[in-house]
């Protein structure tokens, strides 16, 4: 059993989408449902660990015993990993994070004057490259749904972001990934395949990832 194995260990989830505001009363977002980074919030608390979990939109349940902070934007989701990063053991980023929110938030509700409407768009900041930068004791672990070229993709994605581990799911498949209960997963590290994770419930793939995640934790200093 792998209960224990997080024991004393501080973990940082971040999971579903982000949602950017257009308007007081719209917004763009995506189809995440959240239930990944949920699991391994889950999943991480049953090993022990002193879980928070950053939650974006979620179509799922969150589990007792994690402390939970709801987010919004990319940009709230970056403050509230930023003010957590340094006190963190294991940061696990399975969030959906918009790539550009809208540059200009309208104060009241868009009118429907003009025929078409040009809404400008700006990046929003990656915050996976950030901690990856300011990475000091942490084991960071990033996400990557790729629809081809898998493995190539997923590990330039570890390098550019300065990972120690990369999750990597073919979303071309519909049996798993976005929304789906079960999932199978390739996990990288910067030498290469670490684990191929054949299809199975998320709770059971986010085990996997954190047992992966703990190896490369530095011993306890007493
Ligand atoms: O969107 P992308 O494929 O680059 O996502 C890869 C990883 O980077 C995921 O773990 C995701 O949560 C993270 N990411 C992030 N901030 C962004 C975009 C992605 O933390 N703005």
């Amino acid at each position: 059993s792998n209960s224990g194995l997080l024991a004393g260990r501080r973990v940082m989830v971040t999971a579903g989408g982000t949602l950017e505001r257009i308007d007081p009363v719209r917004y763009l977002t995506n189809d995440a449902s959240g239930k990944m980074g949920i699991a391994i919030a889950q999943a991480a608390r049953d090993m022990g660990a002193d879980v928070t979990l950053v939650a974006g939109q979620v179509q799922t349940m969150i589990p007792d015993g994690v402390n939970v902070i709801r987010v919004e934007s990319a940009l709230d989701m970056l403050k509230a990993v930023q003010a957590h990063y340094e006190k963190t053991d294991i940061v696990v980023k399975a969030a959906a994070v918009a790539d550009y929110r809208p540059k200009f938030r309208a104060e009241q509700k868009i009118k429907k004057t003009a025929d078409s409407l040009v809404l400008e768009l700006e990046r929003n900041p990656d915050i996976l490259a950030w901690l990856g930068e300011h990475k000091q004791h942490q084991v960071l672990v990033g996400f990557a749904a790729e629809t081809h070229n898998v493995a190539e993709f997923a590990q330039g994605k570890l390098k550019r972001k300065n990972c120690d581990l990369i999750v990597a799911n073919d979303v071309s498949r519909s049996d798993i990934g976005f929304g789906s209960d079960n999932n199978e997963v390739l996990i990288f590290d910067g030498q290469g395949l670490v684990e191929s994770v054949s299809v199975r419930a998320k709770q059971d793939v986010a085990k996997r990832i954190l047992e992966q995640a703990a190896k490369l934790l530095p011993e306890e200093v007493l």
